[in-house]
C-alpha cells in the first residue's frame, strides 16, 4: 500500500496516513463490493465462460473517439453546445431490424437540426443505442396475468414472455447483445458518413414534418429559417454537396451500464496512454437506483476514463450529488461527468436549485442534462404505463428556467423515443389519447415518444433555446 503525507489533525504534524482503495482500481476491483440490481444467473461456470470470450473480443469503440467525445461534452459544460441523448428505454433482439435502426437514427436527426438551429450552438448526437439492454426493476418478481415471475431485466438478462422458463437468466443472451450492438453500431456508422446524414435531406424530411403537422404553423418559422441559412450559404460559394460537414455528423452510442460483468469484459487499456476504457459504447451512465456510495458501480465508474453520466432521481440530496462528482470526477475534468436530472415536472422547480448549487459550489464543471421522462411516468385509466408529452415538456421548460436562474448552462436532453408510430404516450399535435394507447403499445419496457411527438419536443426546446 503506498504511503502520502497529509496534514492531519493533530495540530500541524504531518502525519503519514495510507491513501484509501483510491489507488488501486483495476475493471474488476467492483467485485468485492455490493452490486445492485444484478441477474441471479443460475451457472457460473456458463456465466464466466461467455465473460471470458467477451473478454477477447473487439472493442466496439476505440479509445481516441471516447476521448473526442470528452472534449465535446467539455464544450457542453462549457455552455458551448448543446446534448441530444435519444433512443430506445431497451433495445430488444425482436426489433432488431435495418429498417428500425435507420427510422430512429432518422428522428434524432431530424431533432439534432431542429436544436442546432435554434440554440445556435453544435449539438452533440449520442443514442441510447447499441447496447442499452438491461433494465433495473423495482421489485425482483413481477405478476403477469395472475402469474409471479421473476422480473424482466432486459434482453441481455432474460426474455420479456410471461413464462417461467423464460425469465431464467441465460449468459448466452449477454454475447448475443454485444454481436447485436456491434453490427448496429456498423449500420450506424456507415449511415452516419456515408450520405444518410445529409443536411439538406435531413431537412427535407423535417419540411415534410411541417407540411403535414397539425401545429406546421408554429414550426414554419423555424424551418423556413433553416431553409433561409442554407440558400445564404449556397449564395456565398459554399458547396453544399460537398462540404463534408453538412453531410456527416458524430453520432455517439451510450447505454446504462448496468451488468458489470459485461462491462467489465469490455472494458479494455489503452495502448496510447496506458488508461482504461468501457469500450462497450462512447458514454455510460449509472442509474439513479444503483448510485449508492460504496456500491460496486461507483468502484467500477470511478476508473474507467469515458465520459460518463449519472442519473439523478428526487431522492438524491445536494450533498450526495456534490460527493459523487468529487467520487466520479475527482480532477474536476471538464466533460467527464454528466449530470442527468429525472425530477419530475411537479418537482424540478423545488428539487434542482439546490443541486445545482452545491455542484457548483464545490467547483464541479458538470453537464446538466434533462431525463424529462422517467419523473413523469403515470398509469392511465385503461391500465397502461404511460407519459404525457405535456408533462415532458413542462419539465424541459422548467430545467431552462431554473438553470437560467441560477446563471448555469442547460446543457441537453435525454428522452426515449422510436422512430415508429407507437401510441404509447399521450398528447403531441397529433394528440395520442388514453383510449388508443392499446393501438400499438410495443415497448419492452418504458413508453416512448413516436417520431412525431420526438418532433413536437425538438421544436419546443428550439423555442426554449431562443429564448421565446
Ligand atoms: N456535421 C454538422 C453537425 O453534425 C452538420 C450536420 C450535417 C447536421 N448533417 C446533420 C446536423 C444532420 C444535424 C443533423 O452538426
Ligand atoms: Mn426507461
Amino acid at each position: 500500500m503506498k504511503l502520502i503525507l497529509r496534514r492531519g489533525d493533530v495540530g500541524s504534524t504531518l502525519v503519514p496516513r495510507p491513501m484509501t482503495t483510491e489507488t488501486s482500481w483495476t475493471p474488476s476491483t467492483w467485485r468485492a463490493r455490493p452490486a445492485a440490481q444484478q441477474p441471479d444467473w443460475p451457472d457460473d461456470g456458463a456465466l464466466d465462460d461467455v465473460l471470458k470470450r467477451l473478454g477477447t473480443r473487439p472493442p466496439l469503440v476505440f479509445a481516441g473517439e471516447v476521448r473526442q467525445l470528452t472534449s465535446t461534452l467539455a464544450e457542453v459544460a462549457a455552455g458551448r453546445a448543446f446534448v441530444l441523448q435519444a433512443g430506445d428505454c431497451a433495445e430488444s433482439f425482436e426489433a432488431f431490424t435495418a429498417d428500425a435502426i435507420r427510422d430512429k437514427l432518422k428522428v434524432i436527426l431530424q431533432m439534432a437540426v431542429v436544436l442546432t438551429y435554434g440554440a445556435g450552438v453544435p449539438v452533440v448526437k449520442m443514442g441510447r443505442i447499441a447496447g442499452q439492454f438491461a433494465k433495473p426493476r423495482s421489485s425482483a418478481t413481477e405478476v403477469v396475468e395472475g402469474v409471479v415471475l421473476p422480473a424482466y431485466r432486459g434482453d441481455m438478462v432474460n426474455d420479456i414472455s410471461a413464462d417461467p422458463a423464460a425469465r431464467v437468466a441465460d449468459p448466452g443472451r449477454l454475447q448475443r447483445a454485444y454481436d447485436q450492438s456491434a453490427a448496429t453500431m456498423n449500420l450506424l456508422r456507415a449511415f452516419t458518413k456515408g450520405g444518410f446524414a445529409d443536411l439538406n435531406q435531413v431537412h427535407t424530411w423535417n419540411q415534410e414534418f411541417v407540411a403535414s403537422s397539425a401545429e406546421g404553423q408554429r414550426y414554419e418559422r423555424i424551418a423556413a429559417g433553416i431553409e433561409r441559412a442554407l440558400r445564404f450559404m449556397a449564395a456565398c460559394g459554399i458547396d453544399l454537396a460537398q462540404e463534408a460537414s453538412l453531410h456527416q455528423v458524430d453520432f455517439w452510442t451510450s447505454h446504462e451500464a448496468l451488468i458489470l460483468g459485461y462491462e467489465e469484459a469490455l472494458t479494455r487499456q489503452d495502448s496510447l496512454t496506458g488508461g482504461w476504457y468501457d469500450c462497450s459504447a462512447h458514454f455510460v451512465w449509472i442509474g439513479d437506483r444503483t448510485r449508492q456510495r460504496d456500491g460496486a458501480h461507483l468502484e467500477f465508474f470511478r476508473g474507467i476514463n469515458n465520459p460518463i453520466g449519472v442519473k439523478l432521481g428526487p431522492s438524491v440530496s445536494p450533498d450526495e450529488a456534490a460527493a459523487l462528482c468529487e467520487h466520479l470526477n475527482p480532477r474536476r475534468v471538464p466533460g467527464r461527468l454528466t449530470l442527468i436530472t429525472r425530477l419530475g415536472a411537479s418537482r424540478i422547480e423545488e428539487l434542482l436549485p439546490p443541486l445545482i448549487r452545491a455542484v457548483r459550489d464545490a467547483g464541479h464543471p458538470v453537464v446538466w442534462v434533462c431525463d424529462p421522462m422517467h419523473g413523469n411516468t403515470f398509469v392511465s385509466a385503461g391500465g397502461r404505463k404511460t407519459r404525457h408529452l405535456d408533462h415532458v415538456l413542462a419539465e424541459i421548460g422548467s430545467f431552462f428556467r431554473v438553470h437560467r436562474a441560477e446563471g448555469t448552462w442547460p446543457g441537453g436532453v435525454h428522452v426515449e423515443l422510436t422512430g415508429d408510430d407507437v401510441t404509447e404516450c399521450l398528447g403531441g399535435a397529433e394528440e395520442v389519447l388514453d383510449s388508443q394507447l392499446d393501438l400499438r403499445y410495443l415497448t419492452a419496457c418504458d413508453p416512448r415518444l413516436n417520431g412525431r411527438q420526438s418532433l413536437d419536443l425538438a421544436y419546443r426546446v428550439a423555442e426554449l433555446l431562443r429564448g421565446s
